[in-house]
């Protein structure tokens, strides 16, 4: 696979249809030591957190080379970027303002918007700040109140300037694998805890989301989530009661209480000491309107039985990526599709991440991805069929622009549609970030050559 194309009538080709790259803070920006530590930080340096004992102090040393970042990013023909803003950048443990941090956000906007990109936010991807840790983190309720004083910065210093805002990244992992599971940082593993951080997440996107209405009126507003189709790993009672649960639990835990002010029925089938605490207007501020709501999909999930409860069955069958994770593209149409019918209050939707990890290597100075294109091609046209079947995308972000510090897997694990050596920085545009910026360009001049199937 070289290229990417389309059916001619597609709507993605449309230019109301927006096509951008996606990264977030921790991730490639580096700079740790002009920012307040978060729990990134701290769980880096616990031995055997990360598979490849790294951290994120350098990562793609982003915050020095942005403007080069954002050269590639103009050169792609994309018409947004999505990335997010670092707490501790913006906000110290004092409480008073990093006044450069901030400045660097304002600056990278203000570059982007004079490119012609438009700026789309997510508040927050994963790096809470240590100092807030300190108190307890996303168990302690008062976090999601120092979260919406947090957008109130942000949203006054960039304001409209900003096409979209999303206040947290997939709360899912940052109350799942953060709080319950203990794969992601702060590693606890705790159920009750999980469920407790997943309620102050949803309940500080709540609290903040009519803060960034007011500084920004004509910004779209909304939250990114994650999905994933649950399967059962056989035809037994058993295993699809399992996949029903998982789907609640992964998947409608987070949505229904921001479309329909209410929790899945499963959480009163859970013990009541593993319950979370949830005060009298909480679903009332979580359940408020959302202009958009980000997508992230990159697999389906397979459940099986296990103590009533479920557990996932990893995918041994190719195709699979580095992650180990099933090339599944149908899953996107599918968990939308549903979505779509459940919810009849579903708002317009971003796919805000799409991508895959594959082992590049450099050869001749070029990576060839051909792994990764056939992936994004299979994908987008997903996206074509849930248009198709009625569900409303307005656009799609391919995660990532650039390889970077993959969490728990630290640098081994490759999603950039462009090459980063971390030694020497160098940029190296994969086969991959080619051809999705034939594609790009060509729709942009609405040339023929965007092929029909
Ligand atoms: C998502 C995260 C993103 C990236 C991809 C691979 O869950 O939002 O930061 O790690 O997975």
């Amino acid at each position: 696979m070289t290229k990417i194309s389309l059916p001619k009538h597609s709507k993605l080709l449309s230019s109301d249809f927006l096509f951008g790259v996606a990264t977030s803070s921790f991730q490639i920006e580096g700079a740790a030591d002009q920012r307040a530590p978060s729990i990134w930080d701290t769980f880096c340096a616990e031995p055997g957190r990360i598979k490849d004992g790294s951290d994120g102090l350098h990562a793609c040393q982003h915050v020095k080379y942005w403007r080069q970042d954002l050269d590639i990013i103009t050169e792609l023909g994309v018409d947004a970027y999505r990335f997010s803003i670092a707490w501790g950048r913006v906000i110290n443990a004092d409480g008073s303002v990093n006044r450069q941090g901030l400045q660097f956000y304002i600056d990278l906007v203000d570059a982007l918007l004079a490119n012609g990109i438009q700026a789309h936010v997510t508040l927050y991807h994963w790096d809470l700040p240590q100092y807030l840790e300190d108190q307890g983190g996303w168990l302690n309720r008062d976090t999601a109140y120092r979260f919406a004083e947090y957008a109130d910065i942000v949203g006054r210093a960039l304001g409209n300037k900003v096409a979209s805002y999303a206040t947290i990244n997939e709360p899912f992992c940052s109350a799942y694998l953060s709080y319950e599971a203990g794969i992601h940082a702060p590693g606890h593993k705790n159920r009750r805890e999980g469920r407790q951080a997943a309620h102050h997440l949803l309940l500080a996107h709540g609290l903040a989301m009519p803060v960034l209405r007011r500084h920004a009126p004509q910004a779209l507003h909304g939250i990114v989530l994650n999905f994933s189709p649950c399967h059962p790993a056989s035809d037994s009672e058993a295993d699809r009661q399992a996949a029903l649960q998982a789907h609640q639990y992964h998947n409608l835990w987070y949505l229904q209480p921001l479309l329909e002010a209410s929790y899945p029925d499963l959480l009163n089938q859970l013990p009541e000491a593993d319950r979370p605490d949830i005060a009298a207007d909480d679903m009332a501020t979580i359940g408020q309107s959302l202009d958009f709501l980000g997508v992230n999909y990159y697999t389906r999930t397979v459940f099986r039985e296990k103590n009533d409860w479920f557990s996932d069955v990893p995918p041994q069958a190719p195709p699979l990526t580095s992650m180990g994770w099933e090339i599944y593209p149908q899953g996107l149409t599918e968990i939308l599709t549903d979505l779509n019918q459940r919810f009849a209050n579903l708002p317009p939707i971003y796919i805000t991440e799409n991508g895959a990890a594959f082992p590049d290597e450099v050869r001749d100075n070029q990576v060839d991805d051909a792994a990764r294109i056939d992936y994004y091609q299979q994908h987008l046209l997903a996206v074509h069929d849930c248009i198709e079947a009625g569900v409303t995308i307005n656009g799609y972000f391919a995660w990532s622009l650039l390889d970077n510090f993959e969490w728990a897997e630290g640098y081994s694990k490759r999603f950039g549609i462009v090459y980063v050596d971390f030694d020497t920085q160098q940029r190296i545009l994969k086969s991959s970030a080619l051809a999705l910026q034939t594609f790009w360009l060509q729709r942009k001049t609405q040339l023929p050559a965007v092929e029909a199937l």
